[in-house]
């Protein structure tokens, strides 16, 4: 097997290059740019020389093909600021660096346009509809200019995790030499893998006599997947029940674009490039899901007839699948397909598989092995055992402290989680002590107590804020920045400004009335009353510890605490 060529500079060139490139203007690679420098820069995405030129980019989008005619279906172009490009011009060079700064590699700029990114959208996507993740990407995440170049490598990326199962295609070509494997099929995936996957690609490998490469995706996937570390966990206990001298298993750096049966043609490439000789294509290959009207954006089988049309010229061959089920009775999986009308079989979705995850549920030992659903209930435990934040908004004096002090003690007893109280006054005093009560200060105080919320709800605490939080619209971003790692419930406590206004137990109505406290909020400061929030609590008709418990039964009923004992 012959290598693939690489984008890296010879070392003897690369102190020189080095020292010229120290000079040049330096661009701060974003995660997905460093994906595609890593595959460019390794042959991963051979023939490709550099990020595309405008004229490989438009062959690209109409022909799936790029000026010289190589197949190549996905866009690898690199974006960047107007800022950034202001003084960049044809001919000039710059460095890309990683986000520590570390320069990877230097581009050697051949173009600079502007792209139209909906007509990119509807020829790479088939669509401008934003719930398609690629296209959500490409026009709110993307930046406005394309720079093409060709690249010179300095460095591939640095990773500190799972450092031996990387390969670069010639570190897994130089492998199958040496083990003599002469045709190898390739399994994609950026899902944990359960047994159905295993029978899959046990039946594959038999179906060609192959040697199996499990070849996961590990750069950026579709958002809301399970994090790489612990798929990674999962695919090593998979890996020790398939027999060792015929399965290898390495990761791919890839940043997907979801882009189904173009995605799957571009997968196909690149797996070639590593050495494999065929490809398991199955059902929804790289499938975006649904559409903003809950129809699939491809056809489930569409990446299958595209591969097949494609595949000689590519030089990989398909392994095509339909879904593998379990058939109880024959305590086996088989295809779908070669089922009868009446024959019964069993499987579950992904849904219901977090739904099982979620509630804590039995997850069947026909469904996965055992190993990984342990791996999966470490890294996504039942509700029970999950982050969370209560937040509390309400104007000055409305009792949103006091109530939230109740529950935090109501929660202590409970026991099982930390709990960390953000109250109003206490994060002024601490981590807002510069800021006053514009508009814009106080977005920011709201905001920076969103960033400890999220961090504490991420690793498992219990987070009760307790801001006034005036503007509807911060305190949706904070939900949605909290709503990643946990659930997020908002507690509106709708004392009445007269009823604050008469116990004004700080004194600070009074001020305000006179002037002496300026942008008050309810008194010459809005007060945005929230929309929908997960519970209103009235004070004046209940008692502080009565105001507890309402949220204590809420808790219950969204299955985030056990039975409290507290009726
Ligand atoms: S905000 O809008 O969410 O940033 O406000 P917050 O940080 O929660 O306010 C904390 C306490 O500041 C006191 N205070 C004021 N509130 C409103 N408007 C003005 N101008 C103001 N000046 C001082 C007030 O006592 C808030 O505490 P609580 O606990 O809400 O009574």
């Amino acid at each position: 097997m012959k290598d693939i060529i690489e984008l890296y500079i010879k070392d003897s060139e690369l102190s020189d290059l080095r020292n010229n490139t120290v000079d040049l203007k330096r661009w701060d690679l974003t995660p997905r740019q460093i994906c595609d420098l890593e595959l460019l820069m390794n042959g991963a995405f051979n023939p490709l020389k550099g990020f595309l030129s405008k004229i490989d980019y438009e062959n690209v989008l109409d022909h799936m093909r790029l000026a010289d005619g190589s197949l190549w279906p996905i866009p690898i172009i690199l974006d960047v600021t107007e800022d950034f490009a202001k003084n960049l011009s044809i001919g000039k060079s710059i460095a890309l660096c990683d986000h520590e700064g570390v320069i990877l590699a230097q581009m050697t700029i051949t173009d600079l346009w502007v792209p139209d990114k909906k007509l990119e959208a509807q020829k790479i996507y088939g669509t401008v509809d934003e719930s398609h993740p690629g296209v959500n990407y490409l026009l709110n995440n993307t930046n406005p200019i394309y720079v093409g170049g060709k690249i010179q490598g300095l460095e591939p990326p640095n990773h500190y995790d799972f450092k031996e199962r990387r390969n670069s295609p010639n570190e897994l070509r130089s492998y199958f030499q040496k083990l003599g494997w002469e045709k190898i099929v390739a399994f994609q995936t950026r899902n944990p893998l359960h047994r159905a996957h295993q029978e899959l690609t046990f039946k594959a490998a038999k179906d060609v006599q192959a040697n199996l490469l499990l070849h996961p995706v590990i750069g950026l996937t579709k958002p809301g997947d399970i994090d790489h570390f612990t798929r990674v966990r999962c695919y090593e206990a998979v890996l020790k029940h398939y027999p060792k001298s015929t399965t290898s298993l390495s990761l791919l750096n890839l940043a997907m674009r979801m882009a189904g049966p173009k995605e799957a043609i571009w997968h196909g490439l690149i797996r070639k490039n590593y050495g494999c000789t065929h490809f398991i294509v199955g059902r929804d290959h790289a499938g975006p899901g649904k559409d903003k009207n809950g129809k699939d954006f491809y056809h489930p089988y569409a990446a299958l007839e595209l591969f097949e049309k494609f595949s000689s010229e590519m030089g990989i061959e398909m392994v095509g699948f339909k879904n593998m089920v379990y058939v109880e009775k024959k305590a086996q999986y088989e295809q779908i397909d070669t089922l009868g009308p009446n024959d019964k079989y069993l499987s579950i979705s992904g849904t219901e598989l977090r739904r099982r995850l979620q509630e804590g549920l039995e997850i069947p030992n026909w469904f996965s092995y055992p190993e990984v659903v342990e791996e999966l209930r470490k890294s996504h435990p039942s509700k029970t055992k999950q982050g969370f934040t209560v937040f509390f908004t309400g104007l000055s004096g409305s009792g949103k402290s006091t109530i939230a002090n109740a529950l935090m003690v109501k929660l202590m007893e409970l026991g099982g989680r930390p709990v960390t109280l953000l109250d109003g006054d206490v994060v002024r005093q601490n981590l807002s002590s510069e800021l006053g009560f514009s508009k814009e200060h106080r977005d920011l105080n709201i905001r920076r107590i969103g960033y400890v919320a999220s961090e504490i709800t991420k690793n498992g605490g219990i987070a009760l804020c307790a801001p006034i939080a005036p503007y509807q619209q911060t305190r949706k971003t904070v939900r949605s920045e909290i709503e990643h790692y946990g659930v997020f419930i908002e507690i509106h406590v709708a004392t009445s400004l007269e009823e604050c206004e008469k116990r004004d137990r700080k004194g600070l109505y009074k001020l305000a009335r006179e002037g002496k406290i300026k942008e008050f909020t309810g008194i010459s400061d809005p007060y945005e009353i929230p929309k929908n929030p997960e519970l209103t609590i009235q004070t004046e008709d209940y008692n502080v510890d009565e105001c507890a418990l309402q949220i204590i039964l809420k808790l219950e009923n969204m299955g985030l605490i056990e039975g409290s004992g507290t009726l």
